[in-house]
């Protein structure tokens, strides 16, 4: 549920299709433009490619372009947003007429289609905008706005575009993530930590961060207050959330221990490592004059275990916990040790997630008893599914 694709035809309000863009880059998404070639008359390709930090889709036949670009950009898209949709778009999506990139991809889509109609008052309320859009609707297709007031033709009268606020919101909504964390402060880990041997070599795990990525992308994206603590990742800090880069696990302990307080969510989604090098040399360990080399090695801090003790009672606390074999009562144990609300159990074992995939297989383990197994599904569907449990269990805490 990342990326959406924004299709902007030519009214005065393309403009702030930019603050639109802005608005869902900042919720985490991956926002891809196509432009019909009115709407570039208005703003320039630049400035969305500027804010999107994708290159924008012009034309059916742009030199250098995609090869039917029109079916990919169709085909990727989890929700496609008309904005501004002038009277001329939304009477080609009505018919199916396809005659430029724009009408080709939304005909090619199946991805919910949501417009957001900005036109002349008289525009608006001719019977052939309303029939069409009365046809749209009929189909599935979210209608946003338009809203009454000054119009740029210089009239008053209903035919502006929605707030882009209002429209990012309503995006969210069709995808189904409303505003369900909406004021929440979150904390949540991501990565692996490095432990250093010396100032060149570190003890470190195989965790690319993907999943605790995921998670707060698509908690800033429910509304949240994220701020996300992670270990050293190749991964861009996703729009809207407040990163914090540590390399080992005592500075991922005290970052999260001195946040931990204020925040009523905290997921523990790094891979912290169990154990460091009693002492980090502070000169490069040399081979010459060496067999073999033992080093020693210390229990870190277990960073969870000790926000399990000291949790208040309106928090919930997330644990992940990842196993080869014995799934279930492994993770059940880690559950109670630790004292976490929820267990994101996953077998890193089993082919096809895990470890620097985009995809995992989890069991969900509740500490009151229950248990939701979950199919092999993309990690951002999972951090949605995962968000969806806290915030029941934040409705179950408020409601005692
Ligand atoms: N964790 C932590 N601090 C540590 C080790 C782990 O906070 N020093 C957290 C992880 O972020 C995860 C949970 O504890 O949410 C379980 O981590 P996991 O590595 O599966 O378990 P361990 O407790 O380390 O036990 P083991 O490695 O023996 O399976």
């Amino acid at each position: 549920m990342n990326n959406v694709l924004l299709g902007v035809s030519g009214g005065i309000a393309a403009y702030k299709a930019v603050d639109l863009a802005r608005r869902l880059v900042q919720r985490g998404f991956q926002v891809k433009v196509v432009m019909s070639e009115n709407a570039t008359r208005l703003v320039g390709p630049a400035t969305f490619r500027a804010v999107t930090s994708n290159p924008v889709a012009l034309s059916l036949f742009a030199e250098g372009g995609a090869p039917m670009e029109h079916i990919s950009l169709a085909r990727e898209a989890d929700v496609v947003v008309v904005a501004p949709a002038t009277a001329n778009i939304i009477a080609k999506m009505a018919h199916g007429l396809a005659d430029d990139l724009l009408s080709t991809t939304l005909l090619a889509t199946r991805a919910p289609v949501l417009v957001a109609p900005a036109m002349n008052r008289e525009m608006w309320s001719h019977p052939a905008t309303i029939h069409n859009l009365e046809i749209l609707k009929e189909r599935g297709v979210v209608v946003v706005g338009p809203e009454s007031g000054p119009l740029a033709c210089g009239e008053e009268g209903e035919g502006r575009m929605s707030d882009p606020e209002a429209i990012a919101e309503a995006v969210l909504h069709v995808l189904g993530m409303g505003s369900l964390l909406s004021g929440v402060q979150v904390l949540v880990t991501a990565g692996g930590t490095r432990e250093p041997i010396d100032p060149v070599r570190f003890i470190g795990n195989r965790s690319s961060g993907k999943m605790g990525y995921a998670l707060a992308a698509t908690a800033a994206r429910m509304g949240a207050k994220v701020c996300l603590v992670s270990g050293p990742s190749a991964l861009a800090c996703p729009g809207g959330v407040d990163r914090v880069l540590v390399e080992t696990a005592e500075e991922m302990r005290r970052e999260v221990v001195s946040r931990a307080p204020s925040s009523r969510v905290v997921v523990m989604a790094a891979a912290v490592a169990d154990f460091m090098p009693a002492e980090a040399v502070g000169e490069k360990i040399k081979r010459a004059g060496r067999d073999k080399l033992t080093l020693e090695l210390v229990r870190t801090p277990d960073i969870l275990a000790e926000l399990g003790a000291t949790k208040k009672d309106e928090q919930v606390l997330v644990g992940f916990a990842a196993e080869t074999g014995d799934l279930v009562e492994k993770a059940r144990a880690k559950m109670r040790e630790k004292k976490v609300d929820m267990m994101v159990a996953n077998d890193v074992s089993s082919p096809g997630s895990g470890f620097d995939s985009d995809y995992n297989r989890a069991l969900l383990l509740f500490a009151g008893g229950r248990e939701v197994q979950l199919d092999l599904m993309p990690k951002t569907d999972l951090a949605a599914r995962i968000w969806e449990e806290v915030s029941s269990l934040l409705e179950g805490k408020a409601g005692r």
